[in-house]
């Protein structure tokens, strides 16, 4: 029997309602797999903050290095301003365990209806590839004479060789282990000076990888085409900004931002990697037991798998195609009008 440690963080909103879910799924399938998870709980939230003035405490990230994996509800709610709790508890982990791929597969599953009629299920089924700790999310940057006329905010987008070539090489490699196609996602007519450097990685890593084939799209256009055509896609790689916009696009496309997940990997293994939905805290929501769990359930997939468990991810992935497929139990974004836990427990039933 293999054990993982997993630190939880549920953090706010939604996000406390979507990952008990995720543990029981993964402890459903656990045992028929051979593995067993143990898990610590941080209440790292605004609550905290409220609380005590941090997010967490400032060992935060000491305390989850010998974690094997790491899964996250959410963070963010009002009350506090979201760029205090995000540089506070959600960006510091990315960055301080290296986490530079974040990525975010789409699939519209059968039973699922697509606001688009040119979106059928089993037809979509793409991955947003993400840069995740630098380019437009810089910390280089302020703002200046707050309250004067002269009042002005400056951000500066840091592109770095190493950052984006280790990132295109991994979406490289996924696009060879899928359908052999990547799409970059870009903003090159000159305008962004950053743009055209990360076309030249682009072309110099294609060269690398002889076997996928792989074209650039401007930003504008593809966001369109995400709308218009989204079977096209096999593998899309984008920057920081550019790809946080695309998920929650393509999340929309497929039916639910509550079904979407993201995977932030630290590909080398020298840290631990963090798993959760790319939904927000839902503060509209929170406290009514009706959101989504799918999208922190496919995360917690997306670590099993990551952990070495294919198999059982796997499972969980087709139990969640199954209730969707088979059952009308299903949460409000859905058309339904089931909860969290009655759509959970008919998840499990099926797993
Ligand atoms: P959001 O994703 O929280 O909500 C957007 C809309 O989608 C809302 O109408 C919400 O009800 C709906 N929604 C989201 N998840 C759902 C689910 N699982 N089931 C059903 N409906 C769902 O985005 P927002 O409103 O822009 O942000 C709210 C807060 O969350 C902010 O503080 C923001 O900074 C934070 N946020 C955090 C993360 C993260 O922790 N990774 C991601 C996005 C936003
Ligand atoms: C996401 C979120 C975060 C991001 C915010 C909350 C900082 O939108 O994970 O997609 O932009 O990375
Ligand atoms: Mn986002």
């Amino acid at each position: 029997m293999t054990h993982h440690h997993i630190a939880l963080i549920p953090g706010d909103g939604i996000g406390a309602e979507v990952l008990p879910p995720a543990q029981r799924v993964v402890d459903a399938v656990g045992a028929r797999h051979g593995f067993a998870c143990t898990y610590t709980t941080y209440d790292w939230s605004c609550e905290r903050y409220a609380r005590e003035g941090a997010m967490m405490p400032e060992d935060g990230l000491d305390l989850l290095r010998d974690k094997d994996a790491i899964l996250l509800g959410a963070v963010g709610y009002p009350g506090v301003p979201d760029h205090v709790s995000l540089w506070g508890l959600l960006i510091p982990i990315r960055r301080g365990f290296r986490q530079y791929v974040n990525v975010r597969p789409i699939r519209v599953f059968e039973g699922v209806d697509s606001p688009l009629r040119t979106a059928a299920p089993g037809d979509v089924d793409f991955v947003v590839v993400r840069e995740n700790v630098e380019g437009e999310y810089s910390e280089i940057g302020g703002r200046l004479n707050r309250g004067f006329a002269e009042e002005m905010a400056v951000q500066e987008a840091v592109f770095t060789r190493a950052g984006v070539t280790r990132v295109l090489d991994y979406a490289f490699d996924l696009a060879a282990r899928r359908g052999g196609r990547l799409t970059s996602a870009t903003k090159s007519n000159g305008i962004v000076h950053t743009m055209p450097f990360w076309d030249e990685l682009v072309a110099e890593r294609g060269a690398d990888h002889p076997r996928v084939v792989w074209d650039q799209e401007h930003i504008d256009a593809l966001a369109a085409k995400f709308v218009l055509d989204p079977a096209r896609f096999d593998v899309v790689v984008a920057s920081n900004l550019f790809g946080d916009i695309l998920s929650d696009l393509a999340a929309a496309v497929a039916g639910s931002i509550g079904i979407a997940p993201a995977a932030n990997l630290n590909p080398e293994r020298e840290f631990p990697s963090m798993f959760e939905p790319v939904h927000g805290s839902a503060p509209d929501i929170a406290g009514r037991g009706i959101a989504n769990p799918l999208g922190a359930i496919w995360s917690a997939a997306m670590m099993l798998d990551h952990l070495g468990h294919r198999a059982a991810a796997d499972e969980i992935t087709a139990a969640m195609a199954a209730v969707l497929a088979k059952t009308d139990v299903r949460t409000p974004d859905l058309g339904g009008d089931s909860t969290t836990t009655e759509f959970t427990e008919k998840l499990l039933e099926l797993l």
